[in-house]
């Protein structure tokens, strides 16, 4: 006889909004997923009671390792397939610097991974501070290699490199041995170790790939992260030069960053969904109000923006209920599936 096929209600993927998540304190957690964000991720999914599935990206500040690897473990976490093509991380739009700088030290993260993400970037010659302390052991008195540091750094003829510009790409290992890598470079003439500049104003450039003072860790109160190495070196370059020390950070709540954000979420909709036109609110879940809310907010109200991004506040990271945050959200729920289900709601 004649099979019929089961009823399966339709769902049809909506072309008028998006998400846009911030992982740490919304979705992660120490390493594990906070438990409303794989609900989270079924609902924007499908399983919900519009039948429709919204398009959605990731853009967190954290990093150290590809793309492509974080985006494997975070698919591991939230049990679903996350592609690199929907995923920004706080160095993703340094890339765009490899053209203009060829010797860069590379700062931060676990091993050899951080020079491996620039090398893909398109650096052509990534110097680490493992490979300086390998080249010149005096360097960092208190400091001795590892074995697998050892075996892992390059050794480089020091009075002949010149470092054209400095790039935190995750948080420092390593902060006080880091800093004395870092000060020697900004207080040379032109990024060549061991000169040193008379006014101090020959240094090189420095990029950190975010500013964020704290964030949420698994330890019960945040954890000092990078933007709090960029004021602690400011602070130890005006000490020993007696100048303030210009930096500059990527990341959120840089207008730079959304606006790179904007040009993704354009192109994952139109390769995965074939939409030509840009949604018309992009909802953004973030957990710290001076990266999060504060980007979100600042790009809304600029030229820059072509349509209504929206930011949701949740309770589950940085931000505790009890204070004000620094920057209001248009909306402050408890966890990552409230917030989808605000803005689903708002969208009925
Ligand atoms: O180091 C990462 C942390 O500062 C923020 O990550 O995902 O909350 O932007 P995220
Ligand atoms: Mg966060």
């Amino acid at each position: 006889g004649e099979v019929t096929p089961p009823m399966v209600p339709k769902t049809t993927t909506t072309d008028s909004y998006a998400f846009a998540f911030d992982i740490d304190g919304v979705l992660i957690r120490g390493g594990r997923p906070i438990p409303e964000a794989i609900e989270a991720m079924k609902v924007l999914n499908g399983q919900n009671e519009y039948g429709v599935k919204v398009p959605y990206i990731f853009l967190t500040n954290g990093g150290g390792k590809t793309e492509q690897e974080r985006c494997l473990q975070l698919s591991r976490q939230l049990e679903l397939e996350i592609s690199p093509g929907q995923f920004i991380c706080g160095h993703t739009p340094m890339k765009e610097m490899a053209e203009r700088y060829t010797t860069v030290l590379v700062v931060g993260g676990e091993g050899e991974k951080c020079r491996q993400v620039a090398e893909g970037y398109g650096f052509k010659d990534v110097v680490t501070p493992g490979d300086i302390i390998k080249s010149d052991k005096t360097t960092t008195p208190f400091r001795k290699l590892t074995e697998e540091e050892w075996n892992n750094s390059r050794e480089r003829n020091l009075a002949e490199l010149n470092i054209e510009a400095t790039f935190v790409f995750a948080d420092s290992r390593h902060w006080g041995d880091d800093q004395q890598i870092i000060i020697d470079i900004l207080t040379s003439v032109n990024g060549r170790l061991y000169t040193r500049s008379e006014n101090y104003d020959e240094g090189p450039p420095i990029f950190f790939s975010h500013n964020d003072f704290i964030w949420s860790a698994e330890h019960e109160h945040t954890r000092l992260g990078m933007g709090a190495l960029r004021i602690s070196t400011e602070a130890m370059f005006q000490a020993v030069t007696g100048k303030p020390l210009v930096s500059t950070a990527f990341g959120k709540p840089q207008l730079g960053t959304f606006e790179f954000a904007t040009r993704l979420l354009q192109q994952w909709r139109k390769d995965t969904h074939g939409m030509n036109k840009p949604p018309e609110t992009v909802y953004f879940v973030g957990d710290t109000p001076e990266s999060d809310i504060r980007g979100t907010n600042e790009y809304n109200e600029s030229s820059a923006c072509k349509n209504e991004w929206y930011s949701i506040l949740v309770r589950t990271g940085v931000f505790r209920e009890g204070t004000k945050p620094r920057f209001t959200p248009r909306a402050t729920v408890d966890t990552v599936l409230d917030a989808v289900k605000h803005g689903m709601k708002r969208e009925m």
